[in-house]
């Protein structure tokens, strides 16, 4: 097994109107892409038009492309956005919505919010913990106040960069061992 095997899904865990996930998402891949040790993509939330978990009969073709997609990665990076303290409603639904899809993988999270996401980023560690997926210890935290201007245009302080890079040295090196045990 080679490193240039592993594919890493970068997953956008907002999906509102206006939402600036897809430039933090599009940010991190440019970074990834220049380091030529894995296959990163974007994996949207929207695009697979989950239901509300629990009230359809759950043959939405989207379901089983969304646990099709998650089979196909070793690894993940998530772009967590703080709502009310916590990840959007989207990203537990879509989390809630696989399961062995999940177990025995790696994963980073990059966080943005007030304070940088970081509450978020923690109950999403919790949730990891229960689907078997082991997330890292660096930790990227972009700031509403100081990484976009007007809180929509994504403009990243440099100092941003050498944490995205540790934090995907970890999920690289993590999404390979545990890779072993699939
Ligand atoms: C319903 C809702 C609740 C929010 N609650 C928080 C919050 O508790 N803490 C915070 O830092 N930002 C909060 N925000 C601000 C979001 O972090 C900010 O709008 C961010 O851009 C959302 O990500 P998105 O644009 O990708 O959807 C909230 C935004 C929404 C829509």
């Amino acid at each position: 097994m080679t490193k240039e095997n592993l594919k890493i899904g970068i997953i956008l865990g907002s999906t509102r109107q206006g939402r600036v996930s897809p430039q933090v998402g599009e940010w991190v891949k440019g970074i990834a892409d220049k380091r030529g040790d894995a296959s990163y993509e974007i994996v949207d939330i929207a695009d697979y038009k989950l239901p509300f978990l629990g009230t359809t009969d759950g043959s939405e073709p989207g379901i089983a492309a969304w646990n099709a997609k998650l089979d196909s990665l070793d690894g993940f990076v998530f772009i967590a956005q703080e709502y009310n303290h916590s990840i959007t409603g989207a990203l537990k639904n879509a989390l809630d919505f696989a399961r062995e899809a999940w177990n025995n993988k790696a994963a980073g999270i990059v966080s943005y919010g007030s304070s940088g996401g970081t509450r978020a980023a923690e109950h999403l560690r919790g949730i990891l913990g229960e689907l078997l997926v082991a997330d890292v210890r660096v930790h990227p935290a972009l700031s509403l106040f100081t990484d976009f201007e007007n809180m929509t245009t994504f403009k990243p302080a440099d100092l941003h960069l050498p944490n995205v890079t540790a934090m995907l040295d970890q999920v690289i090196a993590w999404s390979g061992a545990l890779k072993t045990l699939r």
